[in-house]
């Protein structure tokens, strides 16, 4: 069974600290979603995760069953079994989806060992007719003149065949039109086994509607602040984060406060001081 563990994570990009202690661990079997305002380090975590080039780690570790993430490589740690559904997926010309998956399987292999063509298209075919996708996506190039919801359901059709132990699922549910939200959550939900952990990122509870999640987190302020159970989300989609942010005390729950907001509220104190309000 799966383990990540994610311990006082710190990272940042153009020495802007994004991550600020996030602390969560996820086991084969669990499902956690990470709710949160905009601009509070969600999609930030998962590309730290998975080891996007761009930030940089400096303080806490990444543990995947108890080998230090941090060491390995972006393609190593999809070896090791993680995987992110990107929020934004990049668009690949000159590659075929078909090609890209089936490299990314082989990457898997045995060295020197390739995955059987027969097994790969019955596999592929099988993934396809289950999500319910155009039959010619995947000999299409990757991601590109893919409609939003399209690019997010190839997203999962790339986890059914790939087979992660931990899968972090960024938005997945952002511009699928209904039918195709329950497609991709009834897909993701007959994934699940105790040799899968799941991270869902998300905005609304429908997406929790199709897919049930045991733990649900808020993140703020590039930080995990809160966590719950599923009535977190029930409150959250009728109420919004206001009560959160005075429960906790937290005035802008934002990682990075634009320049000229923060320069606006410093003049509008030194107003205040100057007038003695
Ligand atoms: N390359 C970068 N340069 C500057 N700031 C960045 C960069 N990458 C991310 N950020 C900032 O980090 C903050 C967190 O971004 P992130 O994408 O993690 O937010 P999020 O919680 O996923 O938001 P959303 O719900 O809108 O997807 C944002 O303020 C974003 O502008
Ligand atoms: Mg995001």
């Amino acid at each position: 069974m799966a383990i990540l563990e994610i311990k006082n994570l710190h990272a940042e990009v153009d020495n802007k600290e994004i991550l600020k202690g996030v602390n969560l661990t996820i086991k084969g079997g669990e499902t956690h979603a990470i709710m949160g305002p905009n601009g509070t380090g969600k999609s930030t975590l998962a590309s730290v995760v998975m080891g996007h080039p761009k930030f940089t780690v400096t303080k806490g570790e990444i543990l995947l069953d108890g080998q230090d993430v941090l060491e390995m490589t972006v393609d190593e740690r999809s070896r090791a079994g993680l995987f992110l559904g990107m929020q934004h997926p990049a668009e690949v010309p000159g590659v075929t989806n078909s090609d890209f998956i089936k490299t990314a399987m082989n990457a898997r292999m045995e060295k020197g060992k390739n995955v059987s063509l027969f097994k790969f298209i019955r596999e592929l075919d099988k993934a396809v007719e289950g999500l319910k996708m155009n039959e010619d996506l995947p000999h299409r190039y990757l991601n590109e003149g893919f409609s939003g919801g399209e690019k997010k359901r190839n997203e999962i059709l790339q986890m059914k065949l790939l087979k992660p132990s931990i899968a972090i699922l960024d938005e997945i549910d952002s511009g699928l039109d209904v039918d195709a939200l329950k497609i991709v959550g009834e897909n993701v939900t007959a994934m699940k086994s105790d040799s899968l952990g799941l991270l869902l990122i998300t905005h609304y509870q429908r997406l929790l509607d199709y897919i049930k999640a045991d733990v649900v987190h808020v993140m703020m302020k590039g930080k995990i602040v809160k966590s719950g159970d599923i009535s977190l989300i029930e409150r959250i989609d009728q109420e919004g984060y206001d009560w959160i942010k005075e429960e906790l005390g937290i005035d802008d729950e934002r990682v990075v406060i634009p320049e000229e907001e923060k320069r606006a509220v410093l003049g509008t104190c030194a107003t205040k001081e100057a007038l003695k309000l």
